[in-house]
């Protein structure tokens, strides 16, 4: 068999799965260029020197709200890491790449027109709908369901989706996910202590909020005072954030409420019986689950690998010919 990649390209996070290891990479979507035209990191290294960087390194996110925003620096990000995983053995692999479905012909083409001109030498580009590639990534057995309700809560991004059959019966892609969240937290925290923190550390305190209730802490961040302009350490307490995150946590509720009345009615049993399933980086964020349950009254299924189950599904399709008829090509398909 030939080399395959599945590629998730997230707005924060890239994931691609690698056939002749078996395994996915998931490092951050992000890159540092040095005197405007030299590549100077890439990734997870790049995202390291961001908020931190001297003026000559401009450091950025190619994609924006899910789609391509910035083709070249994507280009590069792209054959660095198909370089670093397969060499030379990468010439004449074939990819499967993710698309967001809820976006115009033209974004989603940019996709495969991405990877057709990386500079990677790719034999074969075969598209899959992101939502389709969740379901298959958490077990979903997507071609004979009659009603799936998936929602993906990334970075920049949610999508809300009902699948049915091995199809799309509903898509919606909201800009809301966990980079909102950090700036809920920046925010509430600049208002409630005159203090400014990075988006590093908000992150940071997010991710720890259910530890820290569990153990009745709170958060403790570093940041500079606005007042005194000098920098502080600052007790904050995890209820305050979790106020300000119940804001977009309600974001999502009411938009997931709307794509259920907007469900046929012959799915809603499958979906009632089975709850919504829950997937992305930002699925485990303290609460959201338990919200969007008794938001919806309906039962919450949270991936166990949130993170990469675009890329596990992607993995699917390429490792299981029963799965290969969801991926598509646009080849030849007009601009
Ligand atoms: N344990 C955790 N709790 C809460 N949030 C988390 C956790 N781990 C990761 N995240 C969040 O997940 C987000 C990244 O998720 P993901 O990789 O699915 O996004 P993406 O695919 O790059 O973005 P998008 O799908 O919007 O284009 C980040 O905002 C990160 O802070
Ligand atoms: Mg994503």
């Amino acid at each position: 068999m030939s080399n395959s990649f599945g590629i998730d390209l997230g707005t924060g996070n890239i994931k691609i799965y690698y056939s002749a290891d078996d395994s996915i990479l998931n490092e951050k979507n992000i890159i540092a260029i040095k005197n405007k035209d030299t590549l100077f990191a890439y990734g997870d290294s790049a995202f390291e020197m961001y908020e931190k960087a001297p003026g000559n390194i401009h450091i950025s996110y190619p994609l924006t709200n899910g789609v391509i925003a910035d083709i070249k620096n994507m280009q590069t990000v792209l054959k660095c890491f198909i370089e670093d995983l397969a060499g030379s053995k990468a010439a004449g692999a074939d990819y499967y790449i993710s698309v967001p479905t809820d976006v115009t012909e033209v974004e989603k083409r940019s996709f495969f027109d991405l990877v057709k001109d990386a500079g990677v030498k790719a034999r074969k580009i075969m598209v899959v709908e992101k939502a389709i590639a969740d379901g298959l990534g958490l077990d979903i057995d997507v071609k004979n369901s009659q009603g799936v309700l998936v929602v993906d809560i990334g970075f920049a991004t949610t999508e809300i989706s009902i699948l049915s059959l091995g199809g799309i019966v509903l898509s919606k892609l909201i800009k809301t996910g966990g980079q909102k969240f950090d700036e809920a937290i920046r925010a509430a925290v600049r208002k409630e202590f005159n203090l400014m923190i990075g988006g590093k550390t908000a992150e940071a305190v997010k991710v720890s909020l259910k530890e820290l209730e569990d153990e009745g802490l709170p958060a403790v961040v570093y940041g500079r005072d606005i007042v005194t302009g000098l920098p502080v350490e600052r007790e904050i307490p995890t209820q305050l954030v979790d106020q300000a995150l119940k804001e977009h946590f309600d974001i999502i509720i009411d938009n997931i409420k709307v794509i259920l009345e907007r469900t046929p009615p012959e799915l809603a049993a499958d979906i009632y019986r089975h709850g919504i399933y829950v997937t992305g980086g930002s699925a485990r964020t303290n609460h959201l689950g338990e919200l969007i349950s008794a938001g919806t009254n309906l039962k919450v299924n949270i991936a166990e690998n949130a993170a990469d189950s675009v890329a596990c599904g992607l993995a699917r399709v390429i490792n299981d010919d029963n799965y290969k008829s969801v991926a598509y090509s646009i080849q030849g398909m007009s601009k």
